[in-house]
């Protein structure tokens, strides 16, 4: 079955009310932002077709649809990883369904490490650029051209003028907003000190585990990408502590507040 005729056997089973222009995704502990939506209407994981189940804690595994000061949304709350095992195109089938429903912008969230010096825990960062260094790409594979070009330009995949939006919201909110660079690793295992300092003369300013297939993806579709990322833990070598999942949720969980309020003033102005 053609990745076509897979997300024609999901769209029928949202319903038939109006598309959203705007998709957001929830990273680790960054969920709870769905859960402030009005007038919504949820579709676990598990109910749909070629959607894997979540199996970190922070990442809840629902589709849903909704409103954000009057504007409609659609959410991914949480997503699965490559390095939960799945092959690269089953990770980013649920942004290749998004992408289906005629979204024009979509927002990507994670939780990263940061690289930069300047960057504390709990600061959000704007992604401005990506490298992938996780060794896969989601567009390896026959290419359908009803989805988009085989060799599809990423020059300025992140959007300037939704990153634009971002800070401009960031800076009224009085929220201070980072921007830079995200690398993308593979994981499981987080990176070592070696590995860090290398893509720091790369130019990476952040690290994480995900967002940047679906960057990828959502480019080839035509489709706007902005991306935040909540930088939950210094990476490692920059801090002198090792790093783990509990740091992460907590620092998420810290920034919550201030990671909510961003969307909910920023999303209705995407798109
Ligand atoms: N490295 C990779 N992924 C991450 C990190 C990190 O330090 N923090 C949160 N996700």
């Amino acid at each position: 079955m053609t990745l076509y005729d897979q997300i024609q056997e999901v769209l029928p089973r949202l319903g038939d009310f109006p598309r959203p222009e705007v998709a957001v995704v929830l990273g680790s502990g960054l969920g709870e932002w769905a859960d402030s939506l009005e007038e919504i209407q949820a579709f676990p994981y598990s109910d749909l077709p070629h959607f894997h189940v979540p199996s970190v804690a922070g990442h809840a595994g629902r589709l849903l649809f909704g409103k954000v000061r009057g504007r409609r949304v659609v959410v991914l709350q949480g997503r699965f990883h490559f390095y939960e095992g799945y092959p690269i195109e089953e990770v980013v089938f649920p942004v290749q369904l998004l992408c289906s429903l005629g979204i024009t912008t979509l927002l990507l969230t994670n939780a990263a490490g940061g690289i930069n010096q300047s960057f504390h825990a709990g600061d959000l960062m704007v992604i401005t650029d990506h490298i992938n260094f996780m060794g896969v790409n989601p567009l390896r594979g026959p290419n359908d051209q009803r989805l988009g070009p085989r060799f599809p330009d990423m020059s300025r995949i992140y959007d300037p003028e939704a990153s634009e939006t971002l800070k401009r919201v960031g800076r009224n909110l009085g929220i201070p907003v980072q921007e830079g660079v995200y690398a993308a690793m593979s994981g499981p295992s987080y990176e070592t000190p070696a590995e860090i300092r290398m893509l720091s003369r790369w130019g990476a300013d952040a690290v994480g585990m995900s967002t940047v297939p679906e960057a990828i993806v959502a480019r080839q579709r035509g489709v706007k990408v902005a991306g935040i990322s909540c930088i939950t833990n210094l990476a490692a070598g920059i801090s002198p502590e090792p790093l783990s999942h509990k740091e992460v949720v907590e620092t998420a969980e810290r920034v919550k507040r201030s990671f909510m309020a961003l969307l909910s003033e920023s999303v209705p102005l995407l798109g």
